[in-house]
């Protein structure tokens, strides 16, 4: 076990032994194989330095409460890779290689996997890059595929807790129909005009769709989610507290062509709809959040963040959601939390077990 204070990780790079890679050439992908060596001997023509050609994704192991080691759910992240590749018009890596390089990845940075109870967890950074010299635009024909290793603690700082969001309308993330479905680089490089003032003052960026600047589209790295009650929303904050009958709970998240499908929010809907809550997913306007008793962000390294405000500067409006995360959001936060540290019967066959 490495002399790492698990529990004071955030969302940084620590550097692990061994990473894993695979090469595609010639029509065939190499068998993946783990090195030390962290870094690549690429041409300075690849068409991932010229034209942008990549994808990653991101996805976490876990160290259970028994001890046993939980993958959670990667072949949907091996698949949303495959759509990132088609999207971007790079050749697919295979799920089996996928799961292949995740396994290795693991097995040699064991000493990296965060013990339990530290709430820090392994994360894997697959990345898909082209690499064929290229000067006229255009795909290329060579791709290497790679999986970084990292422990991680929380996205936002703090265990779980309330973050406050900005709306930006002279920054959009994605267009409709554009690239932001698929997990590539460019979409977040796009956004750093708009996220990286919110950070420097603490805050994260809400996007808004791109053709009307009126329809909630995600975070910049996490989806949105809203909880709604018919009622207003400070007797929905009271009655919701009890949670007794969550019949009366909708989940709300946004039907948009520019965001990206997350594997969180489609677990969690999953454990709304289990939990008795109507989830709809539909255009949902900014105005909304007036009806909403609480809302998060949602992705795998953020896992839930709730929020406890939206700032629109330009209409000089602020919605209030709540200083401490709401009662749903928290019950929705620990049951996925409970799966994957294996507190709780994995119904749905999430996670891969593996004894080490
Ligand atoms: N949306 C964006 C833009 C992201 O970067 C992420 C993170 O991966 C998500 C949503 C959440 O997706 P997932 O839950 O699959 O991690
Ligand atoms: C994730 O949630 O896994 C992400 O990859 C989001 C972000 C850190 C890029």
């Amino acid at each position: 076990m490495k002399e790492i204070d698990w529990s004071k990780l955030g969302f940084h790079y620590t550097e692990p032994d061994f990473i894993v890679r695979s090469a595609y050439h010639d029509g065939a992908w190499e068998e993946p194989y783990a090195t030390k060596d962290k870094y690549l001997h690429l041409h300075v023509s690849a068409t991932c330095l010229q034209y942008g050609q990549e994808a990653f994704e991101g996805l976490k192991a876990f160290r259970g409460v028994d001890g046993k080691i939980r993958i959670f759910r990667w072949r949907e992240n091996a698949k949303r890779m495959a759509r990132s590749a088609e999207g971007l018009y790079m050749q697919p890596v295979p799920e089996e290689l996928f799961g292949k390089a995740i396994r290795l990845a693991l097995e040699k940075n064991m000493d990296f996997l965060p013990p339990y109870g530290t709430d820090a967890t392994l994360y894997f950074r697959p990345l898909l890059i082209g690499t064929t010299p290229r000067l006229g635009v255009g795909p290329g024909r060579d791709f290497e595929f790679i999986v970084i290793p990292s422990p991680i603690g929380p996205y936002y700082p703090g265990k779980f807790h309330c973050t406050t969001f900005v709306v930006n309308r002279h920054v959009d993330r994605a267009a409709p129909y554009g690239t932001g479905t698929f997990k590539v680089g460019g979409n977040y490089a796009s956004s750093f005009r708009a996220t990286e003032p919110a950070h420097a003052q603490g805050m994260d960026c809400l996007f808004l769709d791109a053709k009307y600047h009126r329809y909630i589209d995600e975070c910049s790295a996490a989806n949105f989610i809203g909880i709604k009650k018919s009622t207003n929303r400070y007797a929905d904050r009271a009655q919701t507290a009890t949670l007794t009958d969550l019949s009366t709970i909708e989940y709300l998240t946004p039907r948009s062509s520019a965001i990206l499908p997350s594997i969180t929010n489609d677990s969690l809907m999953t454990l709304a709809k289990d939990m008795g809550m109507k989830v709809t997913r539909r255009h949902i306007r900014l105005e909304e959040l007036e009806e909403m008793s609480e809302a998060a962000a949602c992705g795998t390294a953020c896992v839930i963040s709730p929020m406890s405000k939206v700032i629109d500067p330009e209409n000089n409006k602020i919605y209030h959601l709540g200083d401490e995360p709401g009662p749903v959001l928290t019950k929705l936060y620990h049951a996925l939390r409970d799966i994957q540290f294996g507190r709780a019967e994995d119904k749905h066959g999430w996670c891969d077990v593996i004894d080490d």
